[in-house]
């Protein structure tokens, strides 16, 4: 153990900021920076701010050294000399503590101390403490002296520095705030080895930014840097105490780390230094933050700000690439080394998507939101714009208009026709392409083994080319610099003279970097080896390497060089050791029928070889050969001729490369195809001065082989290439054409095909033969454009390895209205955007992003260099906001919508206060209940108020500050009013304008005979004048008319374990978008599964309401079908439908599918009262409904003014077939789904079958058909089972305990099962228990019980072993269906798995196998359902809030899986019982930011206590369990891990405190039930499952 006492005198660096240096950085700084505090700041007391989580690892030690230091200066100034004291303040963490509560919490806490204007603050922490606490310096006795040590990555470059402070209020965040600078800030880079992951990457975004705006050397430290920087936090060297703290002890990538902080850092200071208060310098802080913010604002807290910023800053980017001040090569750069160290670079990247969930931003908000920031004026927005990396284009944000931004950030992009002019012919475009890969990579090494400096022109820049870059410069092989802004990069070639590098060469998944530099490797020279130098290693990521390299070692090795593979045999990472005689040369032999690039591999080296190479390639068929004459010709030009011998022999001379002073990297030849093909289409020319005759890539050969002869004008030189096109519309068909030499090019000839025709009316058929591989690239191409091509009206069809397109005049094409699908497919969307340029609608790409595959600039080369007006589109923004909805969006600015207040009116004792007190705790709000309001703003009570001034007074009274309480209240709280508020007319129209501004109103409802009862029992309220029934009749037309929802309150308070606080909190998170309890239509792996719901058929539910969970086995959702209902044998009431709403709510939490079906389609409700079936559809929506079912044969205009209101509900609109003449291949099936489409979010057909065959029309219409909408499509009658069966989506069932069944034909889930599986679509798995002693376990019964009612095939066994490896062959039989691992296998069954999740890897242990199948193949997961057990068993049972506590006993491996859940759940702070504290203090490190506090001995006061106990320990253990640890009060929660016996002793205690006591039993039901649903994609059918448990186990 080191002690803080050894801690060295550190070396650190000073950076100055407003002319002092008080910034200070180093590693291990405490004693150093105690010591300097005291003595520059000398007060008599210091105070420590930090939060729970930096507290828990760091605090102690802190004070311990304080201690120590105040010691020895005391002792040195003698004994009379005063001790200052210190004390410590600790705050929860997370932003939601950056608020005026928790300022004053400090400040009274400074003065309960009695602190002085002799105090000096030091906050430790991130950026939510520096602010916070900085702030508190700020005005506590009029400011005194504050001291930053920040400990997240952002706090260190960003936040400590500049003196800004803030607090957070519900309108927005940093809102109230002041200037304070600190006066020193330590920088002490030790604390981020205990930071996480996650908060480290989102501080690299500010880091990246700052170089990226200053300094284009720091940048390039970032972009090599990568690995070495990532380590030094994530992975830092501990081999000595301290190590870092002297200059002696540093570890290379500790020195890195320091620099770019430092740089940061200092620029920062500099800004800040130079413009302390905001102006045009700090401006440039904000690039990517524009952008960023919009974005922050809608999916923080999902997103944390440095990734907001990070996308942020590529789109900020791309404006500047759009509007030519940025090249491409810096965006690319950009995005690269923000994506190397682990930040989102896009919205729709997957990691965001898993992240933010259902949240999504449009175009239009993000516009929407970027108005309203101060800087911005009219339709402009200030934006900073780069001009290369490290300098901006202006000293200050730079205006941008709407317009760019808007196309910039669209997913999908317009072409509009190219505007036709006499002149047309006349334009003449000259532009580069992108370069072409291969060439750039060859280049770069031949350039690099060469002598004398060579500009190489035009290089494609990309994660390979950058890695080969990288790995050359660490061979100290040659120098590299960038002249032209990156567009020319100069090589002063080595001459072969190579040395080891210091390091490994991380090359990631850059496959021709690794094979081209294994040769090359091979020629460094032994004389540079060192002592700890003596090898050169190649390494790559995980994907690298699996990939092959073992032909080319093989040929290497046996030509004598020494080559070691490091882990897998016949991959990377390999070893090689230099040798004197470098590559030996001679006779190499190579097995070249898996990869050409072997081949040039050994050329590239060979003249370098001590003896001229005489290349021989063996196995047969040699696969490339262009690539390898590709490679010959450019050696030629670097001057080394090689000579094919006869056969496949080459003999490669002695030499060294002579560098031509320039080389022109010839473009990509099928990028070029796209140019070229906009020339051909619209008439202009165009011309490429950098591809010609001389290339030998095959696409190149488009100009020649396929414009020439459809009517173009070519001319090639060796090096370039122009096209002229004729007249727009007079291209001509080929009747044939062979483009097996240039396959990737036939998309874009296909384009071309589809308007080349001619005035005689003829056939003009053009067929594209020899392209059989283009069925198996991104997507299947050929498919891909038959089916995109015929959306214009282009007549297209598959051949056997081709396809065959009718070409059409350009007047009779339409543009597609949903636009063209690329398949996220570059080749598609730069094809079709060649044919937009002449479609005169304008055509929409979709997808518009997937071109940064290979030309990332294509847009803005297709608008500013050939002339073609683009507009950004977002379909998502037109889908989502109607326009009177994006009016109001103005009036929202920044207000998150689904933060508004909610208003709850509705009559006295309906709930109000009740229900809005529990779902204010659940919705994270705040409740004010408004007489309470009224009382405490007046001080007075209502009823003394009435006395004296009357109910007039009074009314007028509350609707003045109702107003005022909706200025200062209108977000975060939910406000219940009086009954009478819809009494007075201006306060009816507060509540509309607080609906229009997105506030949700809901009307709580209660019989009003209940009502009545309970007042009646309530003396302290006061009367009214009237009777309560005649109040409730004059208000309850306003209730209905002002309020958005409604919710029903009945008087059961339990059905089936849902309470009404628990409906109300679905109820609210569903109205305002936080939880909108949809049914999730992907399994565990992502794959889309089968979902049912079950047809309620009951004429009243309550009897019904003890069977509801069986008869809701295995669906998603429950369908009331509202016309079955039937009240004393007559239609059903609003009254009495919302009432069976609310009970059904109450007795199933899955969704709710509300449905009116009229006699005209086979349900009950008449077809004459299509008004009042719209009524009962809108109310469905007021009462929350999941998902209202609409016919589309009702009227438009009715159906329409539906839709408007829909809100969070989604729209199933049906049709149902009843005549029995619709055909599935008819053309009035395909009418009918396209109404459907246009107004439901799901479509549902309903035919009826005559004979089986009808079934596969049906199945054949479901594949064919052209949405992105789920569709419902089913027969009915007998002969229509098997669409029943074979119906994926939302498949209506039955089950044995309902009355009779909604459709006939229907099935249960069950039926549908067993079919499934005797038609072969549903085989049988086995699934296993593994472990040992297992005998007695409970989980066969779990799932076996589980398989059976569901009726699914499966069978679950035991297979207990002593030795892991004893499962293998099991687990790898292809019947293996999942397993689940007990003691003693958790951990030791890793390494038989091919990966294991998240969950497992932090809890440390796997307790499920799952199987995840797929067309690539299987592969074994491992997962951890432990936690979720416990997780699901608290979280049904109480609702958790920002202060909840926790309590764990034990800290073994069950320990682990509760904490872990606990963390899930939401609660912060987690208290920790051990006998042995050094358990307590592995779970800390191993979980630093969970907030664990350790604690003693149970009868110890517990702060905070904690409302949640887990026991983790044996039952067995005589553990005393004291009253202290229930200090909470009632209401807590005990969850008990031991299974025997049933009621443990603190079950028992618990039970006596009434608690709610969870047994182990129960947890182990609860874990299984959510394996069961990860392996089958269903949630067991748990009451069941339960009663066998039971049954077994008592
Ligand atoms: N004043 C400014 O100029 C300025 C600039 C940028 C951001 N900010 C503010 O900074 C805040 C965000 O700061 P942040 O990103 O640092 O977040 P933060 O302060 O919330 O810290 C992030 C998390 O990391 C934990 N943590 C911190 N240091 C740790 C360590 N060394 N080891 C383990 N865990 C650690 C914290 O407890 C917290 O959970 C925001 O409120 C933002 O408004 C201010
Ligand atoms: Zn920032």
């Amino acid at each position: 153990m080191t002690t803080l006492s050894e801690q060295p005198e550190p070396d650190v660096v000073k950076v100055s900021i407003l002319n002092e240096e008080s910034i200070i950085l180093g590693f291990h700084l405490t004693k150093f920076m105690l010591r300097d505090v005291i003595t520059i700041i000398p007060s008599s007391t210091y105070v420590i701010c930090t939060d729970n989580n930096i507290a828990s690892i760091y605090l102690s030690k802190i004070v311990d050294s304080f201690n120590l230091i105040c010691s020895e200066i005391t002792l040195s100034k003698g004994e009379n000399a005063s001790k200052p004291r210190l004390i410590t303040y600790i705050i929860p963490p997370g932003e939601q503590s950056k608020s005026r509560d928790t300022k004053a919490d400090i400040e009274d806490f400074l003065l309960s101390k009695a602190c002085t204007r002799d105090t000096c603050i030091l906050a430790m922490g991130g950026g939510v403490i520096g602010d916070l606490v900085g702030f508190v310096a700020s005005t506590f006795m009029r400011g005194v002296p504050f001291v930053q040590i920040p400990t997240t990555l952002l706090a260190m470059v960003d936040s400590s520095i500049g003196g800004k402070t803030a607090v957070d209020t519900p309108n927005g965040k940093n809102l109230i705030g002041c200037f304070w600078q600190p006066k020193r800030i330590y920088i002490d880079l030790i604390f981020l080895e205990t930071l996480p992951e996650r908060e480290f990457i989102n501080g690299m975004a500010e880091v990246i930014k700052t170089a990226a705006i200053s300094n284009e050397l720091d940048f390039i430290n970032l972009e090599n840097g990568v690995e070495s920087i990532r380590e030094a936090v994530l992975n830092p060297k501990r081999d000595i105490p301290f190590q870092g703290a002297t200059i002696a002890t540093r570890t290379p990538s500790q020195s890195l780390l320091l620099s770019v902080i430092m740089a940061s850092a200092k620029f920062k200071a500099h800004v800040v230094t130079h413009d302390e208060r905001e102006g045009g310098l700090r401006g440039l802080l904000n690039f990517g933050h524009s952008i960023g913010h919009a974005i922050e604002a809608i999916l923080s807290p999902e997103l944390l700000h440095g990734e907001c910023v990070s996308i942020g800053m590529i789109k900020e980017a791309e404006i500047a690439r759009h509007l030519g001040y940025l090249n491409q090569v810096a965006v690319g750069r950009l995005y690269r080394v923000l994506n190397s160290y682990g930040l989102p670079v896009s919205l729709d990247e997957k990691k965001v998507l898993d992240l933010v969930g259902k949240k999504f931003c449009t175009v239009d908000r993000l516009m929407e939101i970027m108005k309203v920031d101060k800087k911005n004026r009219g339709d402009q927005k200030k934006i900073v714009m780069l001009s290369s990396i490290g300098n901006t284009y202006e000293k200050k944000a730079t205006d941008i208009s709407d317009s760019i931004i808007r196309k910039i950030l669209s997913p999908e992009i317009m072409v509009l026709p190219i505007k036709s002019s006499p002149n047309i012919s006349s334009t003449h475009v000259t532009m580069k392409t992108p370069g072409s890969k291969s060439i750039s990579n060859r280049a770069l090494v031949l350039a690099a083994l060469g002598d004398g400096t060579c500009r190489l022109k035009g290089l494609l820049h990309s994660d390979d080319t950058q890695v080969m870059l990288v790995a050359l410069q660490n061979l100290g092989g040659a120098r590299f610099e960038w002249e032209d802004n990156g567009e020319t990069l100069v090589v002063t070639g080595g001459g072969g003279n190579l040395q080891i590098p210091d390091n490994e060469l991380y090359l990631g998944n850059a496959g021709t970097a690794s094979r081209f530099l294994t040769t090359v490797c091979t020629l460094v020279s032994a004389d540079t080896a060192t002592k700890t130098k003596k090898h050169t290693i190649l390494t790559g990521n995980a994907r690298m390497k699996q990939r092959p390299i073992g032909p080319l070692v093989n040929a290497l090795r046996a030509n004598g060089s020494q080559i070691r593979y490091v882990e897998k045999e016949g991959s990377l990472p390999i070893e090689i050791t230099p040798s004197q005689t470098k590559l030996k040369g001679g006779k190499i032999n190579l097995a070249a029928s898996i990869s050409s690039q072997y081949v040039s591999s050994i050329l590239l080296s060979a003249p370098y070889a001590s003896e001229s190479v005489t290349l021989s390639l063996t196995g047969g068929q040699v696969i490339s050969q262009p690539y390898i004459d590709m490679t010959i010709a450019m050696m030629e030009s670097f001057g080394i001729k090689v000579e094919r011998l006869e056969g496949d022999v080459y003999r490669i001379p002695q030499g060294k490369y002579t560098n031509p002073s320039e080389y022109v990297i010839e473009s990509d030849a099928s990028s070029a195809t796209y140019p070229l093909a906009v020339a051909a289409i619209t008439g202009i020319t165009c011309t490429l001065p950098n591809i010609g005759s001389s290339s030998i890539q095959g696409d190149a050969a488009f100009a020649v082989k396929v414009l020439k002869p459809m009517g173009c004008t070519v001319t090639q030189t060796e090096t370039s290439t122009t096209v002229r096109g004729p007249l727009i519309g007079s291209l001509r068909p080929l009747p044939h054409i062979d483009m097996e030499t240039m396959t990737d090019a036939f998309l874009t000839a296909s384009v071309l095909a589809a308007v080349a025709n001619n005035d005689k009316g003829e056939e003009c058929v053009t067929r594209i033969t020899g392209i059989a591989n283009q069925r198996v690239k991104e997507c299947n191409r050929i498919a891909a454009m038959v089916h995109e091509l015929s959306k214009f009206g282009v007549v297209a069809s598959e051949l056997p390895d081709g396809i065959q397109i009718h070409g059409s005049k350009i007047q009779s094409l339409k543009s597609p209205i949903d636009g063209v699908k690329c398949y996220d497919d570059h080749r598609v969307a730069m094809s079709f955007s060649v044919l937009g340029c002449v479609i005169p609608d304008g055509t929409i790409i979709r997808e518009k992003k997937c071109v940064e595959k290979t030309w990332p600039g294509w847009w803005d080369d297709l608008e500013t260099k050939l002339g073609i007006n683009l507009l950004g589109i977002d379909f998502e923004s037109s889908y989502h906001d109607s326009s009177e909805q994006a009016d109001s969006f103005a009036n929202k600015h920044l207000q998150d919508e689904k933060n508004v207040s909610i208003i709850f009116i509705g009559m006295r004792g309906a709930g109000k206060s009740t229900l809005g007190k529990a779902a204010a705790k659940a919705l994270n709000r705040e409740f004010l209940d408004m007489d309470h309001h009224f009382e405490s703003t007046l001080s007075t009570t209502i009823t003394e108020f009435i006395a004296k001034e009357g109910w007039e007074t009074f009314r007028a009274k509350e609707t003045e500050i109702f107003k005022s309480l909706l200025n200062t209240h209108s977000s975060g709280y939910i406000i219940a009013c009086g009954g009478g508020i819809v009494e007075t007319p201006s306060s009816r129209d507060l509540l509309k304008q607080h609906s229009k501004n997105h506030g949700k109103v809901v009307h709580i409802v209660r019989d009003i005979n209940d009502i009545i009862r309970y007042l009646n029992e309530d003396v302290t309220r006061p009367s009214f004048n009237e009777e309560l029934i005649d109040v409730w009749d004059r208000r309850k037309c306003w209730y209905k008319e002002y309020s958005d929802f409604e919710y029903v309150s009945i008087n059961t308070s339990n059905i089936n374990g849902i309470t009404n606080e628990k409906d109300m909190t679905r109820f609210l998170k569903f109205i305002v978008g936080q939880d909108t309890n949809l049914i999730e239509p992907f399994d565990f792996f992502g794959r889309t599964r089968r979902t049912f719901f079950v047809s309620l058929t009951f004429p009243d539910v309550n009897p019904a309401l003890p069977n509801i969970p069986t008869i809701t086995h295995g669906v998603d959702a429950i369908e009331l079908r509202v016309d079955l209902l039937s009240q004393n044998g007559s239609l059903p009431s609003v009254e009495y439908i919302s009432q069976q709403l609310a009970i059904l709510r109450r007795s199933s939490p899955l969704p709710i599918i509300f449905t009116v079906r009229s006699q005209g389609q086979g349900g009950k409700y008449p077809d004459t009262q299509e008004k009042e079936m719209f009524l009962l559809l809108e109310h469905a929506i007021k009462w929350g409904c999941e998902y209202v079912d609409v016919e589309i044969g009702w009227s438009p205009s009715l159906i329409s003014k539906l839709i408007k209101k829909k809100g969070n509900t989604k729209i199933i609109a049906s049709w149902h077939d009843i005549s029995g003449t619709m055909q599935w291949d008819g053309e009035e099936v395909r009418r009918r789904h396209r109404v459907a489409q246009e107004y439901g979010d799901i479509i549902k057909i309903i035919g009826r079958a005559n004979c089986l065959s009808d079934n596969f029309k049906l199945q054949n219409f479901v594949e064919s058909r052209h949405s992105d909408k789920p569709i419902i499509a089913i027969n009915m009658g007998a002969d229509g089972q098997l669409s029943r069966i074979l119906n994926q989506h939302l498949t209506p069932v039955t089950h044995p305990l309902l009355p009779s069944k909604a459709a006939p034909g229907q099935l249960s889930v069950a039926e549908i099962h067993k079919s499934l599986h005797l038609i072969g679509q549903l085989p049988k798995k086995k699934f296993y228990l593994f472990g040992t002693p297992i005998a007695h376990s409970m989980s066969p019964t779990i799932h076996n019980t589980g398989f059976e009612v569901l009726g699914l095939p499966h069978y679950y066994d035991i297979f207990e072993s002593e030795d892991v490896a004893a499962v293998k062959p099991i687990i790898e039989d292809a019947e293996f269906g999942g397993g689940s691992v007990t003691i003693p296998h958790k951990i030791s069954i890793i390494p038989f798995l091919d990966q294991i999740t998240e969950h497992s890897k932090l809890i440390g242990a796997v307790n499920t196998i799952l199987v995840d199948e797929n067309k690539n193949g299987r592969k074994l997961i491992g997962d951890n359902t432990d936690w979720l057990g416990i997780f699901h068993s608290i979280k049904d049972s109480i609702e958790i809030n920002s202060k909840t506590t926790g309590l764990i006993i034990g800290a073994g491996g069950t320990s682990r899986a509760a904490l872990y859940a606990l963390h899930q759940l939401g609660v912060s702070t987690i208290y920790v019982y051990n006998r042995t504290q050094s358990k307590i203090t592995e779970l800390i490190d191993n979980f630093p930011t969970f907030g664990i506090v350790p604690i003693s001995s149970l009868s110890e006061p517990i702060p905070i206590p904690p409302q949640i106990i887990i026991s983790t320990i044996p039952a067995t253990s005589n553990l005393e369990i004291p009253n202290e640890i229930f200090s909470f009060g009632k209401g807590g929660i005990i969850v008990e891990m031991a299974y025997k016996p049933r009621r443990t002793k603190l079950l028992i205690k618990g039970d006596e405190k009434e608690w709610i006591g969870i047994e182990g039993i129960q947890v182990l039901i609860e874990q299984g039930v959510w394996q069961f649903k990860n392996w089958i994609g269903k949630k067991a059918p748990k009451n069941i499952i339960s009663q066998n448990v039971y049954q077994n186990y008592n």
